[in-house]
């Protein structure tokens, strides 16, 4: 059974439909939540060799890593007018009738194109979001392929938005790969190993819009959840939102438009032998203002086996996960995945 909701009609109601309202258990917490200490890493220091830059950066992430798996980075080289170029690539695609946005429509088993609980299948806990995703190949980087799948589906008129979702993946694939330097050295294997891993990565990229909510304190825009992806690097508006689940308990990680949160998702947590954690997180939704985020999910290569490298092995950490391909655990994924699932111990 098909539902079909127009969340440009929904979001002016002031009750929301049964699917929409998650368990009592579940529901956001009706005061915000404390605010989570991330360390904000300064990611150009780091870069240039800086000792007291790279000794900070890697001390901060290596102790937020142990704990949560989230934190910041600032000084990224990426043009602030690129982040707001694809901010308002997203204002203006989920802005769209959704006759016209339902031209990607996501297949079932697909993890690319439009998706939104406005138009799922009957179901329970349904996020209060609309996203639109596709597949970012590093190796093929010269070849527009973000930019053909999104004119391919939507026409030409989509030729900007996705010129601009193709430098934006462009430029988090190089970010994420930045990234992987600063957690190589702080896990001690070396600030080339990890890059190496992800070059050439098979990465998704994830627009999130988040509708004004009437009854923000019975829904969810998404669901507990860990990323089973390897790094997640995240730009969220000014709105806030995002809230993560640690010691027992949801913390906020108030918006900052001059960084990105970044945290480690489940394929990392094995390829560390489960050193650094990836941890269970949400969005909520809001009366006021809807919310947008760009969401880029850094993957290896399909058939990349995770493994950790032995310098995280020994008796005091003995393996935890077995090896597998990410291709196995994304179609793991594609077929079980529930929201509230934790998906690497499912699947293991
Ligand atoms: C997500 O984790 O999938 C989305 C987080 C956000 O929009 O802040
Ligand atoms: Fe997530």
């Amino acid at each position: 059974m098909s539902l079909i909701f127009d969340a440009s009609i929904l979001q002016h109601q002031s009750n929301i439909p049964p699917q929409f309202i998650w368990p009592d258990n579940e529901k956001p917490c009706p005061e915000p939540p404390p605010v989570l200490a991330v360390p904000p890493i300064d990611m150009a220091g780091f870069l240039a060799s800086e000792p007291v830059a790279v000794a900070n950066a890697t001390l901060l992430v290596d102790q937020a890593c142990r704990k949560h798996g989230f934190f910041l980075v600032v000084n990224h080289g990426i043009d602030m007018k690129l982040i707001e170029e694809a901010h308002k690539g997203i204002e203006f695609f989920f802005g769209m009738p959704l006759e016209e946005k339902q031209k990607a429509l996501r297949k079932a088993g697909d993890h690319c194109g439009y998706a939104s609980s406005f138009t799922s299948r009957f179901s329970s806990k349904l996020p209060w979001k609309e996203t639109l995703s596709f597949h970012y190949s590093a190796d093929l980087h010269k070849s527009n392929i973000v930019k053909s799948y999104i004119t391919n589906l939507m026409g030409e008129d989509y030729s900007q938005f996705g010129k601009v979702c193709e430098k934006y993946c462009e430029a988090m694939s190089n970010l994420s790969l930045n990234v992987m330097e600063l957690l190589g050295t702080s896990l001690g294997v070396g600030a080339t190993f990890l890059r190496e891993f992800f070059k050439g990565n098979d990465s998704i990229m994830r627009l999130n819009y988040y509708p004004v909510c009437q009854k923000p304190d019975l829904a969810l825009g998404t669901g507990p959840h860990c990323d089973p992806i390897s790094l997640t690097i995240l730009h969220q508006d000014h709105v806030g939102g995002l809230q993560v689940f640690v010691d027992e308990k949801w913390h906020s990680i108030p918006p900052n438009p001059i960084a990105f949160v970044v945290n480690i998702g489940d394929t990392f947590m094995a390829l560390s032998n489960g050193i650094y954690k990836s941890c269970l997180h949400r969005a909520v939704v809001n009366s006021k203002t809807p919310r947008k985020s760009l969401a880029f999910f850094l993957c290896p290569k399909l058939d990349k086996i995770i493994s950790p490298p032995k310098e995280l092995v020994s008796e005091e950490h003995s393996r935890i996960y077995q090896d597998f391909t990410w291709r196995s655990l994304l179609e793991f994924t594609q077929k079980h995945y529930r929201a509230d699932m934790k998906t690497l111990d499912a699947f293991m």
